[in-house]
């Protein structure tokens, strides 16, 4: 593997910009713009990719269908995070088949973490025929060139070379929401925690330039974006690549000065590089949402080693127990494995001790599943499938319970919160998020709020969410 991270020259990038105008010419004789469908499994970091494809995709003259018969070009951007998420994407690649059948110009693209892996790209090559182009993270920004060969050559692309990863400025997006947009700040993983497919398929740690990013914040405020998610597998340790003295904590604080009323959120934090330094900041910063996701994995010291998440329990709650201290109102979320190869059901009670001491406002479960090539899937396993559903049901259990303690707390209280869109339910006409994320389903309000700040009377709650009212209403 080259051990280097590159950066994309913006040569590089005219040239792809290139091909998408020869392609757009293309399409411009067509009675009709042609279609792309763009399918997104995975995590958000993914969604960015997505609307980065889309961005190249109107470059080259494509209009957008959720409807894979009308499209021209099929793109499956996959996750490979857990044996489920594969599966779903096997299925519906397969599918696919008899669509092309039907429309046998079409175009299909597999891409993202799962087109990364070795055993999948040849899974592909042999059995699934109909697939054009499969290509890895790391070579997304060539997609134009890659769409342009297959329009006017023949054969099938694989493009998934085994590198540390590059970092490419210049990539036109298309943006899913006008209220809500995801930054990158870095991308990769250098952790290898042992369950985890994310550092073989994204590559190493690199962290984008703070300049490009400040740009891409301002630019999305004076667009009117109010809520703006940083991402990255590990954002607490970004800058340490940089040649410059800049980590975490001081990105959020320059970030935090650009003028404008809007939210910053990030994800997602490790716990052994979330510092005091990043908790006072956010409790500085006015603009830097009161909400930390902040996984933990396991609540036992023998698991968490052999998870290589260098950190123990106590250092965990410890650093929990700092941040309420600075920020009492802070809501909290982490990601929780049950069933981890060796794990006991007394040491995934240790799980449970966690959720009761912090009290997570909201949790992601997930059984264990093992991934091809990491250390854990060489591991005795000898739990049986239903020890671990049953203890994963104890855990959603008790975390529904808390979740549900925490929701009932906000009743009667006023919140500003950020209505974030429509819904089909009469009832519930737009939803609205507090600062820290949760969601609230409001009775009133149109299509006109969306994007505003506006204050909510919480008036009741369950496990999931929260409902309230519009105070504007009332005073009207
Ligand atoms: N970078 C983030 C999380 C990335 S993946 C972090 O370090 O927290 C999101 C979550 O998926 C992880 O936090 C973990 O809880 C879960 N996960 C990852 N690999 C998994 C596996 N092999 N089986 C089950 N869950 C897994
Ligand atoms: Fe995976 Fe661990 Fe990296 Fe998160 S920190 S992406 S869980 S290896
Ligand atoms: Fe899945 Fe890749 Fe994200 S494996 S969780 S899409 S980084």
């Amino acid at each position: 593997m080259e051990r280097t991270t590159t950066t994309i020259s913006q040569e590089e990038i005219s040239r792809q910009l290139g091909f998408c105008r020869e392609i757009a010419a293309l399409n411009a004789v067509r009675p009709q713009a042609p279609l792309a469908f763009v399918d997104t499994y995975g995590c958000q970091q993914n969604e960015a990719d997505s609307e980065r494809i889309r961005g190249y995709l109107r470059q080259m003259g494509y209009d957008f269908t959720q409807d894979e018969e009308q499209a021209q070009i099929i793109v499956l951007n996959t996750c490979a995070i857990r044996e489920h998420a594969e599966q779903r994407v096997l299925g519906n690649l397969g599918a696919l088949v008899h669509v092309k059948r039907r429309h046998p110009d079409q175009i299909i693209c597999l891409c993202g973490c799962m087109a990364q892996e070795p055993h999948v790209a040849e899974k592909v090559r042999q059995s699934f025929r109909h697939v054009d182009l499969v290509f890895g993270p790391h070579v997304l920004w060539k997609f134009p060139e890659f769409i342009h060969t297959l329009l006017t050559g023949r054969g099938r692309i694989f493009q998934i070379p085994d590198e540390a990863g590059s970092i490419a400025e210049g990539i036109p997006v298309v943006r899913q929401d006008t209220v809500k947009a995801w930054v990158s700040i870095m991308y990769g993983c250098n952790n290898f925690c042992s369950y985890c497919i994310v550092p073989y398929v994204r590559g190493r740690e690199r962290s984008r330039k703070p300049e490009d990013i400040l740009r891409e914040v301002r630019e999305l405020v004076e667009q009117g974006y109010k809520d703006i998610t940083l991402l990255g597998q590990n954002v607490n340790s970004y800058g340490k690549d940089l040649d410059q003295a800049m980590d975490f904590a001081d990105l959020l604080q320059a970030i935090n000065a650009i003028p404008g009323d809007f939210l910053i959120r990030f994800m997602t934090s490790h716990p052994k590089d979330a510092t005091q330094k990043l908790f006072e900041t956010m409790a500085r910063c006015e603009k830097v949402a009161p909400v930390l996701h902040l996984p933990f994995q396991a609540g036992n010291d023998r698991i968490l080693k052999i998870m290589n998440r260098r950190h123990t329990r106590e250092q965990y709650l410890e650093k929990i127990r700092s941040l309420k201290a600075l920020i009492p109102d802070i809501v909290l979320t982490s990601d929780v494995i049950v069933g981890f190869p060796g794990e006991t059901t007394e040491e995934f009670e240790d799980t449970l001790k966690v959720l009761e001491e912090v009290r997570f406002d909201a949790l992601f479960t997930f059984i264990y599943s093992p991934r091809v090539g990491t250390p854990a899937a060489e591991m005795d396993d000898p739990m049986s499938r239903e020890e671990k559903l049953a203890n994963f049901n104890r855990l959603v259990a008790l975390q529904d319970q808390i979740s549900e303690e925490k929701h009932a707390a906000y009743i009667g209280k006023t919140v500003r919160c950020l209505v974030d869109g429509v819904s089909d339910d009469p009832r519930y006409p737009v939803t609205a998020r507090t600062p820290g994320n949760r969601l609230v389903r409001l009775t009133g309000g149109t299509a006109q709020d969306v994007g505003q700040f506006m204050d909510v009377q919480i008036t009741g709650a369950n496990k999931w969410s929260l409902f309230g009212d519009l105070l504007f209403l009332e005073e009207k």
